[in-house]
């Protein structure tokens, strides 16, 4: 067994073992990550080189939150791209593996790197390193060859949703935010996996949170290719279209209290987990309205395959994972249409 399994076991983080709050427990759970060692400063915290930076007991600090969270505790990076553990939320960092995501016509010979699925983790001892295709952030500074767990989430924990970073330095002064920690409830990192009434409750602050390192990307000359806005509420005609679609197959079929599919979420003040109510005048579309945070099987870590027609094309020319269908419709297009009428006029589209 390797000293990092050693450690995990020790602490009482085994497969199948209870759920300590782990990053709660303080002093007493500093060796989960640093190494330890007889009497002094901070519970006898090993000192690196660097006199600043406790020796953690892998690799770098993505290495070290994998040594749990790997294929446990939320399974954030699977085994196998083509069956990734169950949806909690984030997505996942297994399909940064993949080998081709293109699934638009031709895509099988046009292959699209799984560098495209998300955010890269520097974790050598994981084998994932930087996006070779970015230097910074798009719409930003964050450095690419620097991003990892800790870059997003505090490993020393806090009372934000998921430990998210808050306004601040990052990763000992890497970078510094500029903006707070969203607001949201995710589910159980042990539970079920994400279903229409079990899901993360979006409620404010995930469009300025992703900004602290992407700016208004998407936005004015943000340099993306892509036009569109990423905050502001609904509005009365996008909700009242989020509500009664129901699908390409019954667009006006559907009604607020059941609209609400976790493939297409928006902020709300009234949000909870089970909550299955669509948009009011007052929800807000956020980034989380198209992406997913860590990774998917589609570009730019698309909630759905941005380069399909149709949903049931995913997967099939790039053999890369499907991502399922909410309507369970084989002529079903992509989710754009739940909040977008797009068989109307381009103004009432724009609109
Ligand atoms: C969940 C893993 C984890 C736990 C538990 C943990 N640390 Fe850390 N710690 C890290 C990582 C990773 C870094 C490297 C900086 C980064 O990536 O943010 C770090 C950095 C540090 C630093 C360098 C300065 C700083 O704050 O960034 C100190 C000091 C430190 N830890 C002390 C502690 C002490 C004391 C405890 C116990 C109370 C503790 N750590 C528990 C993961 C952890
Ligand atoms: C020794 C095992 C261990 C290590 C190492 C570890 N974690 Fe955790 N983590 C846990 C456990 C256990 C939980 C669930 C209980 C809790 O919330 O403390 C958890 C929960 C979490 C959660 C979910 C919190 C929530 O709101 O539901 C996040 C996010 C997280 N860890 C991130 C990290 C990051 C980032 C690192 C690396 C810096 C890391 N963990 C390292 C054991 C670990
Ligand atoms: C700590 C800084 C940081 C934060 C916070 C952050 N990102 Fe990123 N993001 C990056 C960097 C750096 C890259 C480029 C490197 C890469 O793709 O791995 C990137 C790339 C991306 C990409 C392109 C992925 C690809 O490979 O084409 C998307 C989409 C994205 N981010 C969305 C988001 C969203 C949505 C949020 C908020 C939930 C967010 N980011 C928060 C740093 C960040
Ligand atoms: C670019 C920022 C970013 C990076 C990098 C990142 N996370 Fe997250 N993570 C998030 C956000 C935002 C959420 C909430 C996602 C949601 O519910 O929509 C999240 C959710 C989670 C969860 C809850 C389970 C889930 O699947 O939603 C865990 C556990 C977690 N992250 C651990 C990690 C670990 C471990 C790493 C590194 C291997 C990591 N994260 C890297 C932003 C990030
Ligand atoms: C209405 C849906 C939507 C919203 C909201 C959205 N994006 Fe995107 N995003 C896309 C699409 C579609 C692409 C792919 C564009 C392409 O291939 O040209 C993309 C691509 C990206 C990329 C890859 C680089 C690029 O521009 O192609 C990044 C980074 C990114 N988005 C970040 C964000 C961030 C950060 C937010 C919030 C500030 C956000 N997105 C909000 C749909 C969205
Ligand atoms: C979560 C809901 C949502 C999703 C998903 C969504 N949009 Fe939008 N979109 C909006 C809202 C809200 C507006 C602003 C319209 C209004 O004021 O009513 C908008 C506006 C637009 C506009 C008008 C130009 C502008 O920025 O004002 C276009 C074009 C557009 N969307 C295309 C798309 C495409 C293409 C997709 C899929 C990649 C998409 N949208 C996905 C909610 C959404």
């Amino acid at each position: 067994m390797s000293r990092l399994l050693l450690i995990a076991t020790a602490i009482g983080i085994g497969l199948g073992g209870p759920v300590l709050a782990f990053h709660q427990k303080g002093v007493a759970n500093c060796n989960g990550c640093h190494l330890t060692h007889g009497e002094g400063v901070e519970g006898g915290m090993l000192v690196g080189p660097s006199a600043d930076e406790g020796l953690l007991i892998a690799e770098s600090a993505s290495d070290v939150c994998l040594v749990c969270h790997a294929e446990s505790l939320g399974a954030v990076l699977g085994a196998d791209p083509l069956s990734p553990p169950p949806e909690r939320g984030g997505g996942n960092f297994v399909f940064l593996v993949e080998d081709n995501l293109n699934d638009a016509a031709g895509g099988a010979f046009d292959p699209i790197l799984g560098d495209a699925a998300g955010h890269n983790l520097v974790a050598p001892g994981h084998n994932l390193t930087a996006d070779a295709r970015y230097t910074l952030a798009p719409g930003g500074t964050f450095p690419a060859n620097q991003l990892g767990c800790t870059s997003c989430h505090d490993p020393h924990g806090n009372a934000s949703f998921r430990m998210l970073n808050g306004a601040g330095p990052v990763m000992e002064n890497v970078f510094t935010f500029a903006n707070p920690a969203p607001v949201a409830a995710g589910v159980d990192i042990n539970g079920p996996p994400e279903t229409a009434n079990h899901h993360t409750a979006y409620v404010s602050g995930m469009t300025e949170w992703c900004g602290n390192c992407h700016g208004r990307h998407h936005q004015g000359n943000s340099g993306s290719a892509f036009k569109h806005r990423v905050d502001g509420n609904f509005g009365g005609s996008a909700s009242q279209r989020y509500n009664e679609y129901n699908g390409d197959s019954d667009p006006q079929g559907g009604n607020q209290a059941t609209a609400y599919v976790p493939a297409v979420p928006f902020e709300d003040t009234g949000a909870t987990p089970s909550s299955t109510t669509g948009t009011g005048v007052q929800s807000k579309i956020m980034c989380l309205s198209c992406h997913r945070a860590h990774a998917t099987s589609s570009p730019a870590a698309g909630r759905w395959d941005f380069n399909v027609n149709l949903l049931a094309e995913d997967g099939v020319e790039s053999r890369s994972y499907a991502i399922p269908d909410p309507y369970g419709n084989p002529d079903q297009g992509p989710l754009c249409n739940k909040c977008h009428d797009r068989s109307a006029a381009p103004e009432t589209f724009a609109d």
